[in-house]
């Protein structure tokens, strides 16, 4: 352990674990044992433990080179393809529509295009695609000989934020056409989510990272090689990128090292009504109410983390293959928290919410980074650091999600081909993040029971088979009929989701509540949301659905011989943009095989 860490924060951090360590052993020895832990912040102690083994397991793996081990053992279907040759013929097909498919391709830079603005029907006034080389190679982790701790960026030193200024400082004077240079880097995701580029081989299909079970890699690797950029910029191999920890009150507002204008960390365009102190608002409800909205926040983390998933493609997002059309579904976490505080910061005064307000002008602004930082943070969290009984099996081992493929430049201005399969685990990656409580891990919603009871009975909102499909420019309450009486295990689906892809969208779904106060969302009957960040894209419309998991709620709310509910939709953004195709509720699939998507 030691000789992994380096200077001064993992000395902090060690002093932390050790606390830990105290404070568990003080638990344990007082009668209060690891069990009572599965929904507790007191889970801390696990973290910590389960961070160690994996750490002591990391340079074993790295021996293995680059299978990843958490899927060795598996039987890769694709290669098995391969060795059947001509036999997997059109018969099989059709029982496995999936078995014809093929992982996203890497995008060819060579073809890389420029994009539409749909507001002006022009091309967008940016080129945002990389420049070209000759060379790509396929990207092998590194042996980990430094473990880069991402510090919360609300906590950190002054020394930090003088190297993290310098490091962007010297990335914004790297030579424009350096594929490293600040602006470049920023075009990365401008073109990956802008229509830039096709897949290949497919017409022209757009690549598209966001809305499905690519979002999570794509940008863990995206945040990979930038942060190694900087560390070599200032010549520090353990430099790790801050996360905005807006999950815990402490971190609920924009972090201060990026609000000196005088810094390269700062950027203008942002809200300037969202400056601190002002609390983020991860509901984008627009309660004014900081304690509230505190609330609130812990809430939908609770709800997109632990309360609202069945499956790991209810968190990660749906799947997304070779061919077929961008945004099949965003995942909880995706829709949720990430989308709000991209929307919560972009700049009202700029015509598409520049800078974070826009996918493609996102990464112009320092503070993506350190937002998608505490994304990626949620992603680790999630699958290992959970409790495991709410989505039992957490691995996706579909090859089209594990061999989907991107392109970076990394911190030598190399271009390299890397993989879905690589990304799975940080520490494997050579970072990880500083520990801190998780004040949401508990934060399940107080019951609600009769009073639910008395508003589902008194209600008369039509049944939902009358009124879809439904253009959502106000709320909209229906009946949904259940599958089964009583408490099952239920999930909620909105399908055929069509939205304008220009538009901020989001609308906040709750059952048998007929509530005027939907700015508070801290009570059972709220569900999750569907929500997305506008870009600019080739094709305006998408079509995605979403399902949300009652199960929690049906005993927070009491269902009892219900055979329906009553479920309503709350817009949040300004007209319409978006229609629900229908509503309809199905019983929890009882294997929770990843690829079974519905
Ligand atoms: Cu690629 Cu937060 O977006």
């Amino acid at each position: 352990m030691k000789s992994l860490m380096d200077g001064k924060a993992s000395t902090g951090a060690e002093k932390r674990e050790r606390i830990w360590m105290k404070r568990y052993e003080n638990r344990v020895q007082s009668g209060e044992t690891k069990n009572r832990c599965e929904f507790k912040s007191t889970c801390f102690i696990n973290i910590v433990q389960t961070g160690r083994d994996r750490l002591s397991n990391l340079n074993t793996q790295l021996a293995h080179g680059p299978t990843n081990i958490t899927d060795r053992g598996k039987v890769d279907r694709r290669n098995m393809l391969f060795g059947l040759g001509g036999l997997y013929g059109a018969a099989n097909l059709a029982s496995n529509p999936l078995a014809m498919a093929e992982p996203i391709k890497p995008p060819e830079l060579d073809k890389c295009g420029t994009a539409t603005n749909l507001n002006t029907g022009k091309e967008l006034d940016i080129n945002c695609c990389p420049p070209l080389t000759q060379k790509i190679i396929d990207y092998r982790l590194p042996p980990v000989r430094f473990m880069r701790t991402r510090p919360s960026a609300h906590r950190v030193s002054p020394e930090y934020i003088f190297k993290y200024n310098m490091a962007i400082d010297r990335m914004k004077r790297l030579p424009a056409n350096d594929p490293r240079n600040f602006m470049q880097q920023a075009n990365i995701h401008c073109a990956y989510c802008n229509g830039a580029y096709d897949q290949p081989g497919q017409g022209t299909l757009d690549i598209q990272v966001h809305n499905s079970w690519l979002f999570f890699p794509f940008h863990r690797w995206y945040l990979y090689f930038y942060e190694r950029i900087l560390g070599k910029l200032i010549g520090d191999p353990t430099f790790a990128l801050p996360f905005w920890n807006w999950d815990n009150p402490k971190g609920m507002t924009i972090p201060p090292m990026f609000m000196d204008p005088k810094s390269a960390l700062y950027d203008e365009k942002r809200n300037q009504s969202n400056l601190p102190p002002a609390v983020i608002d991860l509901g984008l409800t627009g309660n004014t109410d900081p304690l509230q909205v505190v609330a609130n926040n812990l809430t939908i983390m609770y709800s997109e983390m632990i309360r609202g998933n069945k499956t790991a493609e209810d968190f990660m997002g749906k799947p997304y293959r070779e061919g077929t059309k961008p945004d099949p579904g965003p995942g909880a976490s995706e829709r949720g928290s990430h989308t709000s505080v991209h929307a919560w910061v972009g700049d009202p005064r700029e015509k598409s919410g520049e800078d974070l307000g826009n996918f493609y002008s996102a990464g112009r602004d320092p503070l993506f980074y350190c937002h998608h930082a505490n994304v990626d943070r949620m992603w680790t969290l999630w699958q290992y650091f959970l409790p495991s009984n709410k989505v039992p099996d957490k691995k996706i081992t579909d090859p089209d999600f594990l061999n989907a493929a991107f392109v970076f430049y990394d911190e030598n201005a190399q271009l390299v081909r890397v993989t879905v399969r690589d990304c799975l685990d940080n520490m494997r990656m050579g970072y990880d993040f500083e520990r801190i409580d998780l004040p949401w891990l508990d934060y399940r919603p107080p019951p609600q029971t009769a009073r639910a009871r008395i508003i589902k009975a008194s209600s008369d909102a039509p049944m939902a088979s009358t009124i879809f499909p439904v253009i959502l420019d106000k709320i909209v309450r229906v009946q949904v009929p259940k599958a089964k009486k009583g408490k099952a295990d239920e999930l909620l689906l909105l399908e055929d989701i069509e939205v304008d892809t220009t538009k901020l969208i989001k609308v906040d779904v709750f059952v048998n509540d007929e509530d005027d106060n939907n700015n508070e969302l801290d009570k059972a009957a709220y569900v999750g949301t569907y929500a997305q960040v506008p870009h600019k894209t080739t094709s305006k419309n998408a079509k995605t659905s979403i399902r949300l998991k009652l199960t929690d709620l049906y005993d927070d709310m009491d269902i009892d011989d219900d055979d329906t509910i009553v479920v309503t939709l709350v817009p949040r953004h300004q007209g319409g943009g978006i229609t629900i195709g229908g509503i309809k509720i199905i019983e929890a699939p009882a294997e929770n095989k990843s690829g079974s998507s519905s």
